[in-house]
């Protein structure tokens, strides 16, 4: 078989390298995922120097059929990918010259250093896109979730201990509330990605006369006003992998979300909550025990929190002590930037779908509401509203609880005269807190549990999400 060389090694370098360097030096076999990006932005750039001149109108044709042809290849699978070749830049740019000579020219004003950043922002603009468009799935998952079980009304947490009742459909949309925020950093990230590097040469531009915005308005590079966006320094322009960082960011916080939302759906499929049942073809069986099913998904999604996590630290880490510019360390932030997103949407996709075919079991949820110790509270507003300062409410109602735990009742089963042994202001109409209905009707604040408060807040995210 021929030895292929990298045509950045013709001309100054005499020796081959060894099988072993290239093995090690080798990106092309994770970055050859971007091969489609790099086929558009050489094509703009081709374009580009069509336009100044450096390419005939023929040659420009040229080399976008070589392209095209090439693209056709990759994604029919019949591309062969060399690892001689060292990148997905050169591999691309190597194989259109061998079909048409004017390839040899396209390089012209261009690095891979600008090449590469250009090709990280384009790949993770559609990343991004994809991935809100995802997260937005699992929000509807959420409100469908809560709106089929509206009526059913769980206790609310603290401390993992029994706190106040609220609605099953108040704590999905709690994570509904998460992920926007999520998706609003990983816009906000989107407008940082969203700038055109091309140009920036390997450090210093380039001598010869690149129309930058001409390239950046063929690849989309515009903020909503339209405006190019352009970077304003070559030498940050290929160092720069703030992007990267920031979209990681924005993933290990979204996985870190995930984790959350898996630890309760975890919780609650347990026997001892027994609040939800999840499809069997979202959970898993055990090897040796014959009844268990287990929330494999969730535990997944909890687990794999960690690995996206550990990218932000890896880039972060690759990061600090780098001189300027390009240095050949940054070659390695393509699989954590890689390895965030796939596992971030891939995520996002199973909770949805394990949301969709999770049945929530009214009776045990019921049962847990009833509860009348989370109403204590309740207890406590009444006696505000009877006209006692909060604090010595508190106190009394904790004195009422004390006796319903020495008299082995529950709070709503104390008589009237029980409750005025305690203190005198209860009247009559004290143990009529303790009707839940009631209670649900009065939390009715801005993003209170309540009945009404609620059946708004889901209407208002269907509307938003549909
Ligand atoms: N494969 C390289 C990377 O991922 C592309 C840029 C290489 N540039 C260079 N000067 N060797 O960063």
């Amino acid at each position: 078989m021929k030895k292929t060389y990298p045509v950045s090694r013709s001309g100054r370098f005499s020796r081959e390298v060894g099988a072993d360097v290239t093995q090690f030096t080798q990106s092309i076999s994770f970055d050859c995922r971007l091969w489609r990006h790099d086929i558009l932005g050489s094509m703009a750039h081709a374009t580009m120097l069509r336009k100044i001149g450096v390419l005939s109108k023929k040659e420009c044709a040229a080399i976008v059929r070589g392209l095209d042809g090439i693209a056709a290849e990759i994604k029919a699978g019949k591309f062969k990918w060399q690892a001689g070749l060292e990148d997905v830049h050169m591999n691309i740019e190597a194989e259109l010259t061998k079909r048409v000579p004017a390839g040899a020219k396209l390089h012209t004003g261009r690095s891979r250093n600008d090449q590469v950043a250009l090709d990280a922002r384009l790949w993770l603009r559609d990343e991004i896109t994809a991935l809100l468009r995802e997260i937005a799935g699992l929000q509807r998952a959420l409100v469908s979730l809560g709106e089929k079980n509206f009526d059913v009304l769980i206790p609310g947490y603290t401390h993992l201990q029994r706190a106040q009742p609220v609605h099953f459909a108040h704590h999905l949309l709690a994570y509904v509330e998460m992920l926007e925020r999520d998706c609003e950093r990983l816009w906000d990230c989107h407008s940082r990605v969203n700038v055109c590097p091309l140009g920036s040469g390997a450090i210093a531009g380039s001598t010869l006369p690149i129309d930058r915005a001409l390239v950046a308005k063929l690849l989309h590079f515009t903020d909503a006003s339209g405006k190019v966006q352009l970077t304003q320094n070559s030498m940050d322009a290929v160092s720069d992998r703030d992007f990267v960082v920031e979209f990681c960011a924005a993933g290990a916080l979204l996985a870190v979300h995930f984790s959350r939302l898996a630890e309760d759906v975890i919780l609650w499929a347990s026997a001892e909550f027994n609040f939800i049942k999840i499809g069997d073809a979202y959970t898993t069986g055990s090897s040796l025990m014959p009844q268990k099913k287990n929330p494999d998904i969730a535990e997944l999604a909890r687990g794999k929190s960690g690995r996206v996590i550990g990218n932000l630290v890896a880039l972060l880490t690759l990061l600090k002590g780098l001189p300027m510019t390009y240095n050949r360390d940054l070659q390695e932030d393509k699989e954590r930037l890689f390895d965030t997103a796939d596992t971030v949407r891939a995520t996002t996709r199973l909770l949805a779908a394990m949301l969709h075919h999770t049945k929530v079991n009214p009776a045990a949820c019921a049962a847990a509401a009833s509860d009348p110790a989370l109403l204590a509270t309740d207890l406590a507003d009444y006696l505000v509203r009877k006209g006692m300062p909060f604090r010595q409410a508190h106190h009394v109602v904790g004195a009422v609880v004390a006796l319903a735990e020495k008299s082995g009742k529950p709070l709503d089963k104390l008589t009237l005269a029980e409750l005025q042994s305690v203190h005198k202001i209860f009247g009559r109409d004290a143990l009529g807190v303790f009707d839940l209905k009631r209670a649900m009707a009065k939390r009715n604040l801005t993003g209170a549990p309540g009945t009404k408060e609620v059946a708004k807040q889901l209407a208002r995210w269907r509307a938003q999400l549909s």
